[in-house]
């Protein structure tokens, strides 16, 4: 069986790398998951983030997040390299262990190049569907979190964690459109991406998570369930 892709986006700030930590702990705890896990039908849990999820990556993530002043980003270049490090991503991480049957919990995915460089940056949104596409040969993801928090809200809070990154230092602006780009994204596909309020504590919305995921192991895995 085919494994499936949990993607968690959202505005800087929302909360999203923590809420898939608790997500890969409280999956460790549940019984459905664990019984999967020992029958060999799910072998494993891959936590993973883009960009920076390979080495390659890892090297992409420096170039296109660290602030470097004497190193120049244009926008189209940007496009580029998120799309080159999702290309080996995706070949290196992601394709192998869905084909294992292995579960990967993923810190962004296509959704951040239609909001960041599509409606952030203004590029065209065609384009980066293309791209999109070659990277991920057409996948998607299963399951989609996206952490709904006001930009500004968002960008507090990282402020309050430390230096800003080369992204998170663009203006408002420039993150109001991202939060636009996420909305419109999840009206589009409601079957795929599911909005979570991000501005409750850290405990709700990883309950709120937990809900959705339950219904959709339990569907997924319908027949492994326990008969009564
Ligand atoms: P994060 O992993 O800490 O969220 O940082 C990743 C940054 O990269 C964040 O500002 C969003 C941005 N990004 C894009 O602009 N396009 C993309 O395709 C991806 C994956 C991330």
């Amino acid at each position: 069986m085919q494994g499936k892709l949990i993607v968690f986006e959202g505005v800087e700030g929302s909360g999203k790398s923590t809420q898939l930590v608790r997500l890969q702990q409280w999956l460790g705890q549940n019984l459905l998951f664990q019984k999967l896990q020992v029958m060999g039908i799910v072998p494993a849990l891959v936590v993973t983030r883009e960009p920076g999820g390979t080495t390659l990556g890892q090297s992409l993530r420096a170039l296109l997040l660290n602030h470097q002043p004497d190193v120049a980003v244009g926008a189209r270049a940007e496009l580029l390299l998120y799309a080159a490090d999702r290309a080996q991503h995706m070949e290196e991480i992601i394709r192998p262990a869905l084909q294992a049957g292995s579960w990967v919990l993923c810190d962004r995915f296509i959704d951040s190049t239609v909001a960041y460089q599509g409606y952030g940056r203004g590029l065209s949104l065609s384009l980066i569907e293309q791209l999109n596409e070659i990277a991920t040969e057409g996948l998607a993801g299963d399951l989609t979190f996206w952490l709904q928090l006001d930009a500004a809200q968002g960008l507090n809070r990282s402020r309050t964690r430390g230096e800003l990154d080369r992204m998170e230092q663009a203006s408002l602006a420039f993150h109001q459109q991202v939060q636009q780009g996420f909305e419109t994204l999840a009206e589009g596909h409601p079957e795929r991406i599911v909005p979570i309020h991000a501005a409750q504590s850290e405990e709700a919305v990883a309950q709120a998570i937990q809900i959705v995921m339950e219904q959709r192991l339990q569907t997924w895995y319908r027949q492994y369930l326990p008969v009564y």
